[in-house]
């Protein structure tokens, strides 16, 4: 038992010098060394994602990266998977699971740990054992200690990082496995019996690789790594800042102009970014704005600190411009040494690491060069576009060759061309060529014209991406022309785009409409970003969209602190408490038109199952809360609401009598008020009775079709009618139960002089001839004012031609008659057309769905003024 101790202890030394021992270079680019990471207290546990992940997290909340690690290796299978990408930590995830162990902190059943980076074991071609490999991998274990290692697996715990990067195939199917730790075979086989278990079976493995398929072979715990989240991002530049200001300074910074790019969650780039901020913070110069920009200053600090002349630094630029279009098409994205020197790199070789990332010994011919961020990768090939013409070609042709794999060329080809952004580089390097420029330039010009008048948003977007590398305020107003279709819907934006939007829309001085149609997820950070383009609006469209609570704060935000004049929110699905936060946003807004309708089957386009929302998110304004909400942005003084449109929600006699006591205020400016479908009845008419009559009421157009008002609330709205002083110019009033009485009421109210109406719709009521013959007699009065009258579906009949005609003839003002939907048939043809034809005020005579017969189309369709 002592024995096997000391070896466990020999073990951890040789871990902890093994690997505390610095290894490589730290680059702005290549990331923090894991060493220099641990040992200055930087390291942040990220959180951890994956199937798995979830099963041993029994209350759903992410876990933290270390602790997934250690709760996966007590499991059954003891064998974790950690899958990032690029830059996402892993090895120094790796790094501080193992000297943790050494340092006597987690992991103590386990006596031994070895460590191995696959890159580096693929030059290593010698075949053997088991026994072997472990005495070479720590030289100082005694040959005594490989023994108890053999017999107690279960104590053991293998760690290989980089395994994507492993060139030898770990497929138990291609190798014959060996189960003798003292028999000589392929490194490759024997790191397959490992994983296999034909060798030490019952060890644990910890596994690092960037995403890949290759592995569904191997039974194990999975764990993504979910990268530098905001909260990481935060505790990361806290730690790397020491002054807290300066760390609040550039985290606020880099949230804002790159917060929105997903790489944003790589420690790596983290690391980059807090790096060369540090450098321009302590040089008092200002931090960069957009990506390009970041690249730049990159590259320029770079070259800079290797001190070369210019000819020099442009040499080795042009050489990586070379470089980075063959690695794009390369398997594993690297170049070999020989490759190397074809691009012209002789010179420069011991530089090289400074850009790239160098696997092997600079001597070996084995060494491979590779970039190590996709972003340089492709700011360099934009660099070269515009260093050198033989290089490049047409902007079109790069383009070509580069699809699908780049994703940056296009904005960092906008941001590098304009002067006062490239000029940094262009100290360092010489200028660049003024004929490539003319030529991005041109294709800018007319590629971003034909882009913009067409409908789609895709193209739109990618325009506005470049003009936001570009930060050029009248390049934005030179491309977007009163021809670029901007609105067209901007619906379903993902964030980058949103900012790229926005920083085009404010770049516009007038902007009439900002249109987010279908945005079916509009989120907090989307809204936030989007606040400087709503306020600039005249309308805001976000119809068909549902916002998240955050997203509906910062809209009212912005429509209170804007120029927005119009909204509509047509099927969006607030719910109380959002459509409050909404309207105390607009109590001293500029906006003059909410439309907040709802239709009874929503989502009829969109892709989200009803079942989503409830019932109540869908029927938004059903309280009384919610009217009273609204109430107060009616009555707020300061509100210019004057359109509000909340059909089919739920309104009810409750809210509609909070909404009357608001009509009859004096501060209350609303003069069109649609609420079709509402579920108001009668019981609420006497309040709105009430304030039609008062005095300061100015709503001029009331829609409440679709409402059981019956014959008792049809009347008392007669009532109010008929006072002299009635506002009303326009009554809906279709398909309400009204009956007989009603309409002749309403036929007395039209010729009494006192109404002002001009448009009433009351179709929908089967109250036939004689019930319309009230309603004929009064537009044949002098008194009555009417220009529309809607009596469809009210089981009108040849008979009642005789009076309408007369009617038509006799009154000044009628323009439009709807008849649609009753029992006319092809007698009354010839009249109705007689007295359209004699007319000089009808305009339009709607017909539709009567009983005519195919031999009065051809008259009907002759006469102009007939809707058929
Ligand atoms: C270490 O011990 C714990 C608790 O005794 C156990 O759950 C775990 O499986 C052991 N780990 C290994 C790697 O043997
Ligand atoms: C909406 O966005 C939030 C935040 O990004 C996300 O958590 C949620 O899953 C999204 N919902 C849908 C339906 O896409
Ligand atoms: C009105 O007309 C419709 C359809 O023509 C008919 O079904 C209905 O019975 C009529 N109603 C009355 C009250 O005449
Ligand atoms: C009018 O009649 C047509 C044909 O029957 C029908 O499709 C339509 O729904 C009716 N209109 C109304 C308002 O009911």
């Amino acid at each position: 038992a002592t024995r096997s101790l000391n070896c466990t202890q020999m073990d951890k030394d040789t871990v902890l010098t093994h690997i505390l021992k610095p290894q490589g270079l730290s680059t702005l680019l290549g990331g923090e060394p894991p060493v220099s990471v641990i040992n200055s207290n930087r390291y942040i546990s990220q959180l951890a994602g994956g199937d798995r992940v979830a099963d041993i997290n029994e209350d759903d909340t992410p876990s933290s990266l270390d602790h997934a690690i250690l709760t996966a290796l007590s499991a059954e299978t003891k064998t974790v998977i950690l899958m990032g990408p690029e830059g996402s930590g892993k090895t120094t995830a790796l790094e501080k699971l193992v000297l943790d162990w050494a340092k006597g902190d987690h992991l103590q059943n386990l006596s031994f740990v070895f460590y191995f980076r696959l890159r580096e074991m693929n030059s290593l071609e010698a075949v053997l054992s088991l026994e072997t490999l472990m005495q070479n991998h720590h030289s100082r274990i005694p040959p005594e200690c490989i023994p108890p290692i053999l017999q107690k697996p279960e104590e053991v715990l293998f760690v290989f990082d980089d395994l994507d990067r492993y060139k030898y195939n770990l497929n138990p199917s291609v190798h014959t496995l060996c189960s003798d730790p003292s028999q000589a075979v392929s490194v490759s086989c024997l790191i397959a019996s490992l994983f296999h278990g034909s060798l030490l079976k019952g060890s644990a493995f910890v596994v690092a690789t960037r995403p890949t398929k290759r592995l569904t072979f191997l039974k194990s715990t999975q764990i993504e790594m979910l990268g530098f989240l905001k909260p990481q991002r935060a505790a990361y530049f806290n730690r790397f800042f020491t002054d807290p200001a300066a760390a609040n300074k550039a985290l606020v910074h880099m949230e804002r102009t790159l917060g929105f790019y997903d790489f944003c969650t790589s420690p790596r780039f983290c690391w980059t970014v807090c790096s060369i901020y540090k450098t321009l913070m302590d040089a008092r110069k200002k931090l960069p704005e957009t990506l390009s920009q970041v690249c730049i200053d990159i590259l320029t600090n770079l070259i800079q600190a290797l001190s070369l002349n210019k000819a020099c630094s442009r040499q080795l630029v042009l050489a990586l411009g070379r470089m980075a279009p063959r690695c794009f098409l390369s398997h594993h994205s690297s170049c070999t040494r020989e490759e190397l020197n074809s691009f012209g790199f002789q010179q420069f070789l011991t530089s090289v690491g400074v850009f790239l990332r160098v696997d092997g010994n600079l001597d070996s011919d084995t060494c491979v060069f590779s970039f190590t961020s996709q972003q340089m990768q492709e700011f360099i090939l934009a660099m070269s576009f515009f260093l050198d013409k033989s290089t490049g070609g047409s902007v079109e042709k790069m383009f070509e060759e580069q699809k699908g794999r780049a994703k940056f060329l296009d904005l960092f080809l906008s941001g590098l061309s304009e002067p006062i952004q490239r000029r940094p580089l262009e100290t360092l390097l010489g200028e660049f060529d003024p004929d490539q420029i003319m030529n991005f330039k041109s294709w800018f010009k007319s590629s971003s014209e034909e882009a913009l008048k067409a409908y789609e948003k895709d193209r739109h977007i990618r325009f506005y991406h470049m003009l936001h590398q570009a930060q050029n305020e009248n390049l934005v107003k030179e491309i977007i022309t009163p021809s670029a279709r901007t609105g067209l819907s901007y619906g379903g934006l993902s964030l980058q785009d949103s900012v790229s939007l926005n920083y085009v829309m404010t770049c516009l001085t007038e902007l009439i409409m900002l249109n987010l149609y279908r945005t079916e997820n509009f989120t907090e950070e989307q809204a936030e970003v989007l606040v400087p383009a709503m306020s600039l609006s005249h309308q805001i469209i976000l119809s068909d969209s549902s916002l998240s609570v955050g997203a509906v704060l910062h809209l009212a935000s912005a429509i209170s602190r804007g120029v927005t004049k119009e909204l509509d929110l047509g099927h969006a699905h607030l719910g109380e408490e959002k459509f409050k936060i909404l309207c105390a946003g607009l109590r001293d807004s500029k906006l003059q038109n909410i439309k907040y309708y709802l239709l009874k089957a929503p989502f009829k386009h969109s892709r989200y199952p009803t079942t989503a929302f409830s019932k109540t998110e869908r029927n938004s304004i059903n309280t009384f809360t919610s009217c009273e909400d609204l109430g107060l942005v009616l009555t707020s003084g300061s509100s210019q609401l004057r359109v509000c449109d909340i059909s089919f929600n739920k309104v009810g006699d409750q809210g509609l009598m909070k909404l009357c006591k608001s009509l009859s205020n004096p501060q209350c400016k609303l003069q069109k008020l649609k609420l079709f479908d509402n579920e108001v009845t009668g019981a609420c008419c006497s309040h709105l009775m009430e304030s039609l009559r008062s005095e300061h009421c100015v709503l001029s157009e009331l829609d409440l079709s679709v409402n059981e008002l019956g014959q008792k609330g049809g009347l008392l709205l007669c009532q109010a009618l008929s006072q002299l002083g009635c506002p009303l110019k326009k009554l809906g009033l279709k398909r309400c139960e009204l009956t007989r009485p009603v309409f002749e009421e309403l036929g007395s109210v039209l010729s009494s002089g006192n109404s002002k109406l001009e448009s009433l719709l009351v179709g929908m009521h089967p109250v036939g001839d004689q019930g319309v013959k009230p309603l004929l007699a009064a537009v044949a009065h002098p008194n009555c004012l009417l220009e529309e009258l809607d009596v469809e579906m009210t089981n009108l009949t040849d008979a009642c031609v005789v009076d309408l005609c007369a009617a038509i003839r006799a009154s000044k003002t009628l323009k439009n008659l709807e008849l649609s939907n009753n029992s006319l048939t092809d007698v009354s043809v010839p009249a109705l057309i007689q007295v359209m034809e004699d007319s000089p005020n009808m305009q339009e005579l709607r017909l539709k769905y009567n009983d005519f017969s195919e031999d009065v189309l051809d008259m009907i369709e002759e006469c102009g003024k007939v809707n058929f």
